[in-house]
């Protein structure tokens, strides 16, 4: 059957729509090489759409049937673009729950804004279906914990978004320090020295005709809309608010405290966490801060983040770097670098591609191994895990671990700047109850996840 007949088909097909946390549908759990994958995707931003139309070109037999979105405008758009791209049209649905009752829908790459990422995974892992689901994965702490409860459960295929884990130049920087090369570790630093400038949020408007502002809102508490946090076109900034997202320490620090903690062995959660953060630099309103430093205790090392949407003069990995193994970034003003210092030497490592260097004592360059932007590798792993049914290389437990330092050091920053104390084992802090509740989230009416996935 070719493509567009298989689309034509699987649209009339989809016909039924369950609602809530109920629905459980059968699906098959394992496809041979030659059989076909069907996707759908919930969340039509540039992010969601280039990457599964690119997750579709990189495999064989791997198919979009329907995209999902509340913003009229970009779900249009999906369809042009995957039709452009690909040669064929998808379903246009406005209701992830049309996706989760379509018994044809193998798996769903879920790019929406991160407070939707645990609802729409939970739900999908409950309807039978593999998961794509972006980074940051989870909004709290017991949000990230649930699911991994739900993968596990339903025994679904759950590949976060965390793409560094796919590199292979990652996979080799963790054989170099397993190796005991760079000797003990001493501390590990993460940068995420971004530019940017003062945020006022926009006055409320009536919402646009273009977008389902509820249903956008989805699981965080009602409020008017503004312009400040959805833009019709591009991303808007909802990374300035609580309610949706981690700020920029889940969006792009997620990255390099993730990688950091992949080639270092991916250890436990830390046992504690001092955050100082604010909005000292360029007095803006938005709810997460314009810079903040974090150090957290492992015990034997401490790993600490800082992160910053204030120094301009720092720069991301150029593109040309990212691409070519053969390059490796400016470290001194690397805004996403990690630093490894070990009792034998200092390691660089970049986070989207860049490869890593090992300095000696005296500034020589004593190992190395370039490295590209590993986004192909973790759509190639994320199809051939569904195939095979393998854990990802996004797995969802050290995704979640991941995630946590990024919840860990604003939790310490939203209670006022302290050191909180965390027990690894119940995921709880033992020093504030403040905490804690941050900790859980609130979910609104009808968005409410069960503590039993
Ligand atoms: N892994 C990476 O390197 C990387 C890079 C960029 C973005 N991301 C992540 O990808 C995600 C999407 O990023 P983006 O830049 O495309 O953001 P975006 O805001 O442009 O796109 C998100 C889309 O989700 C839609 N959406 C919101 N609620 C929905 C719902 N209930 N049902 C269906 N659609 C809904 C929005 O309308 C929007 O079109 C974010 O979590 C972001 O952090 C990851």
């Amino acid at each position: 059957m070719d493509r567009r007949k298989f689309i034509k088909k699987g649209v009339i097909a989809s016909a039924g729509i369950a609602t809530g946390f109920g629905i459980l549908l059968g699906n098959p759990s394992c496809k041979g090489a030659n059989e076909r994958i069907t996707l759908a995707l919930v969340g039509c931003g540039s992010r969601g759409l280039g990457c599964i139309i690119s997750c579709c070109k990189l495999n064989a037999n791997v198919v979009i049937k329907t995209v999902c979105d509340v913003n009229r405008t970009k779900l249009g758009r999906a369809v042009s673009e995957v039709e452009k791209q690909l040669g064929y049209a998808p379903a246009k649905v406005e209701n992830m729950e049309a996706i989760f009752a379509d018994k044809d829908v193998d798996a769903v790459w879920i790019a929406t804004p991160e407070h939707w990422h645990m609802p729409a995974t939970v739900m999908a892992c409950r309807a039978g279906k593999d998961v794509y689901v972006e980074k940051n994965p989870s909004i709290n702490i017991w949000e990230g914990r649930k699911m991994v409860e739900a993968a596990t459960k339903y025994k679904r295929i759950v590949q976060v978004g965390f793409q560094n884990r796919s590199a292979p130049y990652a996979l080799s920087a963790r054989e170099y320090i397993k190796s005991g090369k760079l000797g003990k570790i001493v501390t590990v630093k993460c940068y995420n020295m971004l530019g940017g400038g003062k945020w006022q949020e926009e006055p409320e408007t009536p919402v646009p005709e273009w977008l389902d502002w509820d249903k956008w809102l989805g699981p965080a508490p009602m409020r008017g809309f503004s312009p400040s946090i959805v833009h019709e076109n591009g991303r808007g900034d909802w990374l300035s608010y609580w309610a949706y997202s981690g700020g920029g320490l889940a969006d792009d620090a997620s990255h390099v405290m993730d990688l950091a903690r992949f080639v270092i062995g991916d250890p436990d959660h830390p046992i504690s966490v001092y955050g100082w953060g604010g909005n000292h630099i360029f007095g803006g309103t938005r709810e997460t801060p314009e810079f903040q430093t974090l150090v957290y205790d492992f015990g034997k090392f401490t790993l600490s983040c800082d992160n910053a949407c204030a120094t301009n003069y720092m720069t991301k990995t150029p593109g040309d770097v990212r691409m070519d193994p053969t390059k490796f970034p400016n470290w001194r003003n690397n805004a996403t670098r990690t630093e490894i210092y070990g009792t034998n030497g200092l390691m660089y490592l970049g986070r989207h591609g860049g490869g890593w260097q090992v300095l000696g004592p005296d500034n020589e360059i004593v190992a190395q191994e370039g490295g590209i932007h590993p986004d192909k590798e973790h759509f190639v792993n994320f199809i051939d895990s569904l195939r095979s049914r393998k854990r990802p290389n996004g797995d969802p437990e050290e995704c979640h671990r991941s995630a946590t330092l990024v919840h860990l050091g604003n939790t310490a920053y939203r209670v006022g700047n302290k050191q909180l104390l965390f027990d690894p084992a119940s995921e709880k802090f033992t020093n504030s109850e403040e905490a804690n509740i941050l900790a859980r989230g609130t979910y609104r009416k009808g968005y409410k996840i069960p503590e039993t996935v």
